[in-house]
């Protein structure tokens, strides 16, 4: 029996890993799941795991929070032994955290075929943490699944064989799909009411967004303006809410509107972005998830890995400058906001295209 040794780290693998484990087991594959302990917060992994129904993983390594070497340098070393115990016949990582990276240059160096889902996003960013681990983590990577076909040629102009490259669709949207209908009404999740496209959801956490004071101050300023048009739901990751504290910015927290809360569980966030007028976020996952829900995105960075979503989708690369972000609120409540559709193989079937391909292949 073919195994696979499956790897998750941090909160955004984990909706990606869930619908891959059960479409490998269904394919009849031996499946071995490693924890890495990149994310270890009640919230932000336990709550996740149950509502995934992701079984419990067979080993912790329980890396915790760190330095990116230290965090990096941690997994690797403890995930050595591992992978000798075990002689997977591949190692599977998903995304771009610093556990995906970690895995796959272990896995890679005891020649154990490295298989990566979401291969080839490139936001051309290179002082983004996340990208240099795309593009180290797609060199050593075997097996590549990618999201959208633009991927295909960034991985092409790096030089990675084409006959590696496989377009499967997006896992993430593969769990929207099977959990939506499970969603927790955002009424119950803020514990007071919200109207059907009355509020809008905002979410931080990039280390270029939160760390500096002068970027967070004025992002958290147009929250601030936007809800005294309507309520701003704003669940704050571990990240933001010590950074808020250390920037002496916990005012704007209590300015009237802003309904803070701790970071939303799985099937909370899925029903907070379904009823939204729209969404205000840096994170990649909530890009895609938008757009697959056909609501309006404003994303608060300068650049974005999922080019998708802003072709073809819901989503506006709008950037930090809170005029800008201001004017395209505007826009989006006075206008409707953008239209998108839903892009190709973002159907709820890409763990199964992948887990037939795997088994062609391994
Ligand atoms: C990581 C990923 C990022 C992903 C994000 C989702 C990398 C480089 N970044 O960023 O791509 O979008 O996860 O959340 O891997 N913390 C806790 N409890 C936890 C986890 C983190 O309190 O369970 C706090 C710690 O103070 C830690 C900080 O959050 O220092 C950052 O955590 P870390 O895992 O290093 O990176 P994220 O910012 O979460």
């Amino acid at each position: 029996m073919t195994h696979i040794l499956c790897v998750v780290g941090a909160r955004p693998n984990f909706m990606k890993m869930a619908p891959i484990l059960t479409a490998l087991k269904a394919e009849g594959f031996a499946v071995t799941l490693v924890h890495t302990g990149q994310h270890y917060d009640a919230a932000m992994n336990d709550v996740v795991f149950e509502q995934l129904k992701l079984p419990l993983p067979d080993v912790n390594l329980e890396v915790g929070s760190a330095s990116h070497a230290q965090q990096t340098g941690d997994v690797m070393k403890r995930i050595e032994p591992v992978l000798l115990e075990k002689k997977p016949d591949a190692v599977l990582v998903v995304g771009d955290v610093n556990s995906t990276l970690a895995a796959a240059l272990v896995a890679v160096k005891l020649g154990i075929k490295v298989v990566h889902i979401e291969a080839g996003l490139r936001s051309r960013d290179r002082t983004m943490p996340e990208e240099i681990n795309r593009i180290l983590t797609d060199q050593i990577s075997d097996i590549l699944f990618t999201t959208e076909r633009e991927a295909h040629a960034n991985l092409a102009a790096e030089g990675v064989p084409s006959d590696r490259v496989v377009f499967a669709g997006n896992v993430m949207i593969d769990s929207l799909r099977a959990n939506l209908a499970s969603a927790v009404p955002p009424s119950q999740s803020v514990g007071q009411p919200l109207a059907v496209r009355g509020y809008a959801v905002a979410t931080l956490h990039r280390p270029s967004n939160v760390d500096n004071a002068g970027i967070l101050g004025p992002l958290l300023g147009v929250f601030r303006k936007i809800a005294t048009s309507m309520p701003v739901v704003f669940p704050l990751h571990p990240r933001t809410a010590a950074r808020i504290q250390e920037h002496g910015l916990t005012d704007f927290l209590h300015a009237p509107g802003i309904i803070v809360r701790p970071p939303a569980s799985y099937l909370a966030m899925l029903g907070l972005m379904e009823g939204a007028a729209l969404v205000l976020t840096d994170s990649g996952g909530i890009q895609e998830e938008t757009t697959a829900l056909g609501v309006p995105c404003l994303t608060l960075r300068e650049n974005t890995e999922r080019p998708i979503t802003v072709s073809e989708g819901t989503n506006i690369v709008v950037g930090t400058d809170p005029e800008a972000i201001y004017a395209a609120f505007v826009d989006i409540t006075t206008k409707g906001g953008k239209r998108g559709r839903v892009p190709e193989y973002w159907d709820g079937l890409a763990a199964r295209r992948i887990a037939a391909a795997l088994k062609a292949r391994l």
